[in-house]
């Protein structure tokens, strides 16, 4: 099994940043049933406390206690299908954030070299890429091993590996191809966090585990059709709801992002081009999506920003669910 291509130790993790001062001002009515973290504070004619909000500074980051809960420092993360497209996009965003430590996964053994060496040289941080399938349980499990003894116990897990077959019609679907599908994005995603789960139950440091699954989970897309694809996606959010119900006694929390039409290599194949006009027409914004348009919300769900959120699944897709 491949090793980390590199280690670096990273600094300690900063401190939590101290509690802001609450400061209730003003008398009127108004102010009382609205309380709000505000001083110094101004009031308008309307009695409406307003003014800056003195959060004190975090002393490692100069961040805001509210930013300084979008940071990732100290982390390890793992990214499956992490060696381009989106899941590459959010495995810079995480690293960006903080993360000491990042393993990609994925089965694009070029693609995979060059992330690693990518998100290395523009972060300094520790990377690790290993080529494997995540329908293999063993590998899957030994990768963990892995990673936990070159870069460290394993906090963030993103399960971005997928695959997509579109323009089948349902009765002529191939079963194989049926079931190698499902077996990729459903039972693989399942094996990456249930690999995840056990690490961090058994070591009680809990963890948030994030999976990519789709706005097709939700809608049936038009014209093309792709019902094992939707089927997939929609069994990963209810897959993702039910981990998060099982796991939260651990404290490890359990989200999807479903994304709309983005625009990365899995649809850039030329038998979609005609249909990418009609996506478009249907999608309010009017556009594809772009590589990097979920790395906020990966920040934000790998985070403490989202410490009190779990069995959620978040639609980004330019309005395309709205109709
Ligand atoms: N692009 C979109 O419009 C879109 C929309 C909704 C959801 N998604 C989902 O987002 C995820 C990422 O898609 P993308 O657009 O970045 O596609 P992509 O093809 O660019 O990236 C997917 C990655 O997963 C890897 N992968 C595929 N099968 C694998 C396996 N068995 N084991 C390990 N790695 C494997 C691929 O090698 C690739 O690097 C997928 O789960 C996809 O279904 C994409």
């Amino acid at each position: 099994m491949p090793m980390a291509e590199e280690i670096i130790e990273s600094g300690p993790s900063t401190q939590a940043a101290a509690e802001p001062e609450v400061q209730q001002d003003g008398p009127s009515e108004e102010v009382r049933t609205r309380p709000q973290i505000v001083a110094p504070s101004r009031k308008d004619t309307y009695g409406i406390v307003s003014g800056p909000v003195p959060h004190i500074l975090d002393a490692a980051t100069g961040l805001t206690p509210t930013l300084q809960k979008f940071r990732l420092d100290g982390k390890i993360a793992i990214v499956t299908g992490g060696a381009r497209g989106l899941g590459f996009n959010m495995a810079s965003a995480l690293c960006e954030c903080g993360v000491r430590g990042i393993a990609i996964l994925d089965i694009l053994q070029d693609h995979g070299d060059d992330a690693i060496a990518l998100l290395h040289q523009k972060y300094g941080v520790a990377a690790a890429f290993y080529k494997i399938d995540v329908r293999d349980e063993d590998a899957v499990r030994d990768v963990i091993a892995s990673v936990e003894l070159h870069l460290g116990s394993v906090d963030i897990m993103l399960c971005s590996a997928g695959i997509a077959d579109s323009n089948i019609k349902a009765e002529e679907y191939p079963i194989d191809k049926f079931r190698r599908l499902i077996d990729i994005n459903l039972t693989g995603s399942f094996i990456c966090a249930q690999a995840a789960a056990q690490s961090m139950i058994s070591r009680g440091t809990g963890g948030s585990i994030i999976f990519i699954a789709s706005m097709s989970g939700h809608i049936v897309n038009y014209p093309q059709q792709q019902a094992c694809y939707n089927a997939s996606k929609a069994a990963v959010i209810q897959l993702m709801k039910s981990l998060a119900a099982e796991w939260a006694q651990y404290n490890i929390r359990c989200n999807s992002i479903s994304p709309g039409y983005m625009d990365t290599a899995l649809n850039r194949v030329p038998a979609l081009d005609a249909q990418k006009t009609i996506w478009k027409s249907r999608t309010p914004q009017e556009r594809l999506g772009n590589v990097d348009e979920l790395n906020n919300t990966a920040v934000f769900l790998a985070s403490e920003a989202s410490s009190f959120m779990t069995g959620s699944d978040l639609l980004i897709d330019g309005g395309y669910c709205c109709w």
